[in-house]
């Protein structure tokens, strides 16, 4: 029998659940490694040289389970070293950006853009901000969101969000942190505007750097009515085609993947999954 194709996927810890319930909805048949650097989050108050040996291994792991390329679901590793760790692998590696050019094309003109401290600080976000003549953004970078939606996601309380947003009135909100996204709706609720995130463009090149066909698509995300990718529930007929298979690693020693497992089931409702566990070990 043909064996499965792998592609990996990695985040500081549960952020790129959002962009792995998209990539099973457009692919079948393939089996997914899910690593969660949970041992060196939160990635977005550390410094770009600690950051860039951190996804240096977590991308080492996944080279190592067999993957013919890898994602960053993570906003921050993306603007600090996606370029270096292309240079440094020989399978693609995908990143995630703050989706600041949909917000722009949707025809927002007060922009929040939600990114960590060191995402904000980076000259790659700059650029990318620079590129947009259109809205006016404001950009704020909460500092312990992504710890607070993490620990959400191991099972600890919903993070409240006026401790971390800040107010104002916006006609558009940039995700610019994977983490964010997992909460996007609620972010959506209270700004009453509707949010932006990379999730499906990141799933899209992943798959497509596989070379995988993609599933036929049967939803619409509409941003400007607040619909998430993250949270969408999806009809996509999956059922005919080969499942996709996800194994979920982590860095630390805690058994993180449970809780990632469980609230994979519980909050994204994929179909087309099986999950699969490890033998070997890593770490
Ligand atoms: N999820 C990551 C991002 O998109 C980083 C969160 C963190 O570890 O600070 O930026």
């Amino acid at each position: 029998m043909e064996e499965m194709p792998r592609l990996g996927i990695m985040d500081s810890g549960a952020g790129g659940l959002g962009v792995l319930k998209e990539c099973l909805r457009l692919a079948h048949g393939v089996r997914f490694y899910y690593f969660a650097d949970d041992a060196h989050a939160p990635y977005g108050s550390k410094g770009e040289r600690d950051i860039a040996i951190d996804v240096r291994s977590g991308l080492e792991v996944l080279q190592r389970c067999g993957v013919r390329a890898a994602a960053l679901a993570c906003n921050t590793a993306t603007a600090v070293c996606v370029e270096e760790m292309r240079r440094r692998f020989p399978f693609p590696v995908i990143g995630t950006e703050p989706a600041v050019r949909p917000a722009a094309r949707a025809g927002c003109k007060h922009v929040l853009v939600l990114v960590t401290p060191r995402t904000r600080d980076t000259a790659r976000f700059r650029a990318l901000l620079a590129r947009e003549r259109g809205p006016a953004f404001t950009v704020f970078a909460p500092p312990a969101l992504a710890s607070a939606v993490e620990a959400y996601a191991a099972g600890g309380p919903f993070p409240t969000l006026s401790d971390h947003l800040p107010e104002g009135s916006f006609d558009g909100v940039v995700l610019g942190c994977t983490h964010y996204t997992l909460v996007g709706e609620a972010i959506a609720a209270f700004y009453s505007a509707p949010v932006f995130d990379g999730n499906l463009g990141t799933a899209q090149r992943l798959i497509a750097a596989a070379g995988r066909e993609s599933c036929p698509r049967s939803g619409i995300s509409d941003h400007r009515k607040g619909a998430l990718t993250t949270s969408e529930f999806s009809t996509c007929d999956c059922e005919s085609f080969t499942k996709n298979e996800v194994i979920f690693l982590n860095s630390s020693k805690s058994n993180k993947n449970l809780c990632y497992e469980q609230t994979f089931f519980k909050r994204l409702m994929p179909k087309n999954v099986v999950i699969g566990k490890m033998d070997e070990k890593f770490f």
